[in-house]
């Protein structure tokens, strides 16, 4: 197995961009490898402190484009187009809340949401297993049809369902690691664009 490596390029890298962690580059790379968070776009950023890919976003979507950050810790907005909740992804009244916040449906929905580790396996999987049926479930509330979702899970039990969840719903799922990930890490991204049904966001079509 590779050693775990603290310090290593992309620990430095965002030292010298003045980013919290190294978080950032994930997202980067997956934005420009998928072309994904277009100028003007509207995003929704869920687990979002403290805030790199919140920064790579605003980047991305530029000063006409639109997002909005959800974590439990309260995260500041990294620019004028960002704005931040401090919620918990679970909330049933969340949906609405952060709709109202981005002014319409999203064009992309990303999660590095991640529960905190008790080293308990059971109760680290139920935990994992909680937040990413939360995370599916404003997926399917908060994007509009056609959009996209990047959504980080980990190896194990669970994962295929979780996949297979993304599949009825997107065009085209895909499943990989980013070059950012530390080495040994069991996290992947799902990557899936081409949201098929219209959502609860107000955009199911008019019945004619
Ligand atoms: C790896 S960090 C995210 C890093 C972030 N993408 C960045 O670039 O700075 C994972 C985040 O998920 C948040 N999180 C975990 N469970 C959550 C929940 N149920 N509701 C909201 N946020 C949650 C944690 O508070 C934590 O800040």
């Amino acid at each position: 197995m590779a050693r775990y490596q603290p310090r290593d390029f992309y620990y430095r890298k965002a030292r010298a961009a003045g980013l919290g962690s190294r978080a950032a580059f994930k997202i980067e790379e997956i934005l420009k490898r998928w072309s994904l968070a277009a100028p003007g776009a509207r995003v929704v950023d869920l687990g979002c402190a403290p805030g790199g890919w919140l920064t790579m976003l605003a980047r991305a979507v530029g000063p006409q484009g639109r997002i909005v950050g959800v974590d439990l810790k309260p995260c500041r907005p990294a620019a004028a187009q960002v704005a931040t909740l401090a919620a918990d992804l679970g909330d049933p009244e969340l949906p609405a809340r952060i709709l109202a916040v981005l002014g319409g449906p999203a064009d992309l929905v990303t999660s590095d949401a991640a529960p905190r580790l008790s080293g308990i396996r059971t109760r680290d999987q139920a935990q994992a297993a909680e937040l990413a049926t939360s995370v599916l479930r404003l997926v399917r509330k908060l994007l509009k049809p056609g959009g996209a979702a990047v959504v980080k899970v980990f190896m194990g039990e669970g994962l295929d369902q979780c996949v297979a969840g993304f599949r009825t719903e997107f065009a085209r799922v895909e499943l990989g690691r980013t070059r950012a990930t530390r080495p040994g890490s069991s996290e992947l991204f799902v990557v899936a664009v081409g949201f098929r049904t219209a959502s609860a966001a107000g955009q199911r079509p008019a019945v004619v």
